[in-house]
C-alpha cells in the first residue's frame, strides 16, 4: 500500500466509526423512499420487496452513509418478461461531483438474459461502464452482489466471483472515489426507452406489477457520520480484510473467466466513442537538457516510471526518455521530487507521422480535490497537420483558462525546449490516463 493509501486508511479510521451490519433487519438499516406502498418491508424485517406498474415503481435507501466498506446483498430480480424495467443498485455521494458505484440490472423478453450493467463515477465524471451477461439465471433464485471499495480498489462481485476490479489510479491522473461518503440505493422502475436492446423492446405492462426482491444485507463498513470512534488496531482483525482486499491468483483466473466469457460492453474498447484512446503504435523522446538545480540530471535518478507496463524506458545511461502508447496503454512518469517554485526544462521530441489521436501531456501537478496544475499538452494531428499545444493553469482545482497554440516548428523533427517557470509541487506525465480498469489480455 502506498503512503496516501495507509494516510486515507488510518483517517477513515480516526474519522469514522466501524459498522458491521451482518444478517441486518431491513427496516433498521434502510428507509423506503417512494412507491406509495409498492416497496414492502416483510418477514420480520428480513425481506424486502419492489415492485413496479404502469403508475409508479418503488425505491428505498441506506439510513447510513458509508466511506469505504464491504457490502453485500442477495437479490432476486424481476422473472419473466422483464424488459423495459431496470433495477438499480448502487452507492452514490451527493451533489454535481459526486461519486458512485453502480449495479444495473437490465430485463429482457423471457429467454434473454439481463444485462448487469456496471459504472463507476468519481468527482461527477462516470462513462466507465462495463456490462455483463450472467452464468445463470438471476430470476431464479437469490445471488449475491457484492461491492468491496476501499482506498486501493473498488470490486464488484457476483456470488463471490469478481467480474470487475476498478483500481485507484490517481498516481496515473484518474481521480478516484475515495472522500465522500455514499448511501446505498436501489429502485425498480421503467426505462423500456433505453433499457433492453437500447430501446427496441418496450415494457409488457400486462406482466405488472413487475417485482425484485431482497434479503441477507450486510455492510462491513465506515460510517463517518457516527460519533463513536473508531479503533484504528481493528485494521488488524479478519472482519477488516476487506480495506486491504485484492485478487489473489485464483480470483484473478474468475475475472478472466468472466470478463472473457460474459462482458458483452466494455468502455476501454468502445473505439467508436472514444476515437482518441486508440491510436497506432508510436513513440516519443524526452530528453532532459536543464533541470533547475539539477542541470542535465539523470532520469533515473530525478524520475520515476509509473505506469505503461515496460512501454516507458530510461536509455543511454539515464540521459535519455522514451514513452509509447500502443492499442492496449499508453504510458507514464512522474517526478520523485515535489516543487514549490522553480524553472523546469525539458527537451521533448513528439510523435511524428499521423500523431492524430495521439495526446502528450507534460505538467506539474498538485495532488487533491483543489490542486494547482500548470499543464503542457500537445495534441497530435494527421501528418502534415500541424500539433496544437494546449495550456493550462489550475489553481485550487479550478482550471478553465486554456490558451492553444500552433508552433513555428515541426515538434516531431528534432527536441525543443519547453519550460515552466512557477509554483507547482509534483511533475507528472501521463498519456491516455483515463483507464483506471485492470486490464484483462488475452
Ligand atoms: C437481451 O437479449 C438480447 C438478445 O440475446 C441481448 O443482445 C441483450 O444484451 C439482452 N439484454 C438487454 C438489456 O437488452
Ligand atoms: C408481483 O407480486 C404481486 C403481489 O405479490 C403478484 O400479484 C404479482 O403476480 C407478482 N408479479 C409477477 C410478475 O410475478
Ligand atoms: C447471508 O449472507 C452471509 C454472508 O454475509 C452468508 O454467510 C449466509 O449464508 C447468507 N444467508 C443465506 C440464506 O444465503
Ligand atoms: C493499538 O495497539 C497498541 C499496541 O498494541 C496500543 O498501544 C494502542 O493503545 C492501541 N490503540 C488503540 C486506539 O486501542
Ligand atoms: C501468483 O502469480 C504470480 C505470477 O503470476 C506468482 O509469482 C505468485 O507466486 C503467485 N502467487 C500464488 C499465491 O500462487
Amino acid at each position: 500500500m502506498d503512503s496516501s493509501s495507509k494516510l486515507v486508511l488510518v483517517m477513515c479510521f480516526m474519522i469514522s466509526a466501524f459498522g458491521i451490519a451482518i444478517g441486518a433487519k431491513f427496516d433498521q438499516e434502510f428507509d423506503i423512499t417512494w412507491g406509495d406502498g409498492r416497496a414492502k418491508i416483510l418477514n420480520n424485517g428480513d425481506l424486502l420487496t419492489l415492485s413496479l406498474d404502469k403508475i409508479s415503481g418503488s425505491a428505498f435507501q441506506s439510513k447510513n452513509e458509508y466511506l469505504f466498506g464491504k457490502i453485500d446483498m442477495q437479490l432476486k430480480l424481476v422473472s419473466g418478461n422483464s424488459a423495459g424495467t431496470v433495477t438499480a443498485y448502487y452507492l452514490s455521494s451527493q451533489g454535481p461531483t459526486h461519486d458512485e458505484i453502480d449495479f444495473e440490472f437490465l430485463g429482457n423478453l423471457s429467454g434473454d438474459p439481463y444485462t448487469l450493467h456496471t459504472n463507476v463515477f468519481s468527482q461527477g465524471k462516470g462513462n466507465r461502464e462495463q456490462q455483463f451477461h450472467l452464468w445463470f439465471d438471476p430470476t431464479a433464485d437469490f445471488h449475491t452482489y457484492s461491492i468491496t471499495w476501499n482506498p486501493q480498489r473498488i470490486i464488484f462481485y457476483v456470488d463471490g466471483t469478481p467480474i470487475r476490479e476498478y483500481k485507484n489510479s490517481e498516481s496515473m491522473g484518474v481521480s478516484y472515489p475515495k472522500n465522500q461518503p455514499m448511501r446505498i440505493y436501489s429502485s425498480l422502475w421503467n426505462a423500456d426507452d433505453w433499457a433492453t436492446r437500447g430501446g427496441l423492446v418496450k415494457t409488457d405492462w400486462i406482466q405488472a406489477p413487475f417485482n425484485a426482491s431482497y434479503r441477507n444485507f450486510s455492510a462491513n463498513a465506515c460510517i463517518p457520520s457516527s460519533s463513536s470512534s473508531c479503533n484504528s488496531n481493528t485494521t488488524t482483525s479478519t472482519s477488516n480484510s476487506w480495506l486491504n482486499e485484492e485478487l489473489d491468483n485464483t480470483s484473478q483466473e474468475r475475472l478472466k473467466w468472466v470478463q472473457k466469457n460474459y462482458m458483452v460492453y466494455n468502455y476501454c474498447t468502445d473505439s467508436k466513442r472514444f476515437p482518441q484512446g486508440f491510436p497506432l503504435v508510436l513513440v516519443i523522446c524526452f530528453m532532459i537538457s536543464a533541470f533547475c538545480i539539477a542541470i542535465g540530471a539523470k532520469f533515473d535518478q530525478e524520475f520515476d516510471i509509473t505506469w505503461g507496463d515496460g512501454r516507458a524506458k530510461i536509455l543511454n545511461n539515464g540521459d535519455l526518455l522514451t514513452l509509447s502508447l500502443d492499442k492496449i496503454s499508453g504510458s507514464a512518469f512522474q517526478s520523485k521530487n515535489e516543487y514549490l517554485f522553480g524553472k523546469i526544462d525539458m527537451q521533448l521530441k513528439l510523435v511524428p507521422g499521423n500523431s492524430a489521436g495521439t495526446v502528450t501531456a507534460y505538467y506539474l501537478s498538485s495532488q487533491g480535490p483543489t490542486h494547482d496544475e500548470i499543464d503542457f499538452e500537445f495534441l497530435g494531428n494527421l501528418s502534415g497537420d500541424p500539433y496544437t499545444l494546449h495550456t493550462n493553469v489550475f489553481s485550487q482545482g479550478k482550471g478553465n483558462r486554456e490558451q492553444q497554440f500552433h508552433l513555428w516548428f515541426d515538434p516531431t523533427a528534432d527536441f525543443h525546449t519547453y519550460s515552466i517557470t512557477w509554483n507547482p509541487q509534483r511533475i507528472m506525465q501521463i498519456l491516455c490516463g483515463w483507464n483506471a480498469d485492470s486490464r484483462i489480455q488475452e
